[in-house]
């Protein structure tokens, strides 16, 4: 299964693409305006011009630090403005994946972009027949939220389960992302599942690195050796 890191903080991508088990990364307009604002306080200021300049750099930075699909989200709702906005994010790396919600606007950008050889992450998927559609329109992967999901008490996981029984029925080259990691059990469960890809928040892939009877029995390994051999 590959791992995406779920984050536009660049500092926080390159603190954890060292460890060398990240695939990729996904954004979306709440994570990048998050990291603009970080970057630069006097945001407010920015023209429309300004603020797309500054995601594309911070958008093509996170290409060369993954090596890997780098998920940009388009803002426009509307098909001929999808369209526009993919072709420019396109061209800021070769491993730009555009967003698009699933709308039927977004059904009808996808099936266009994908028809150009553009990748498109079907994004903001809650339930089996989006999915299906989603891979019916060409799109190279598709983005269930299982936390949101999860979030209004529906089991978020049961949908990765159903599509990847979909997908594998009809040979669909669609990667399953599952998205809206909320713990490191959506990463079990989604291996467990059979999807492509789950994308983790930081936080979360900090989780996975950690278990207490790990640094125990280290602790001890190491002073049991101490005793016999000293420091
Ligand atoms: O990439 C989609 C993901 O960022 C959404 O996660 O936590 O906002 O539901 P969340």
């Amino acid at each position: 299964m590959k791992i995406f890191i779920d984050t536009a903080n660049v500092d926080e991508i390159k603190k954890l693409t060292g460890l060398g088990i990240i695939d990729g990364a996904t954004t979306n307009p709440t994570l990048l305006s998050k990291e603009i604002a970080r970057q630069y306080p006097d945001y407010s200021s920015f023209s429309k011009s300004k603020i797309l300049e500054e995601s594309k750099k911070i958008l093509f930075e996170i290409c060369e630090l993954v090596k890997g699909p780098v998920s940009a989200e388009v803002i426009a709702t509307d098909s001929d403005g999808m369209v526009k906005e993919a072709e420019e994010l396109s061209k800021i790396h070769e491993n730009i994946v555009i967003k698009i919600p699933f709308t039927p606007e977004g059904l009808k950008t996808t099936k266009i972009l994908s028809s150009k050889g553009i990748r498109v992450n079907m994004t903001l998927v809650f339930s089996p027949s989006q999915a299906l559609l989603s891979a019916k329109a060409g799109a190279a992967f598709v983005s269930p939220f299982t936390g949101r999901l999860d979030d209004i008490s529906h089991w978020g996981m049961d949908i990765i389960r159903v599509v990847v029984d979909i997908y594998n029925n009809y040979g669909f080259d669609t990667e399953v992302l599952v998205a809206s990691c909320r713990h490191p059990l959506h990463v079990v469960e989604s291996a467990l599942a059979g999807a492509d890809i789950i994308t983790v928040p930081p936080g979360v892939l900090e989780k996975l690195l950690k278990h207490p009877l790990t640094d125990i029995g280290l602790e001890r390994f190491i002073s049991d050796w101490k005793k016999v051999f000293g420091e």
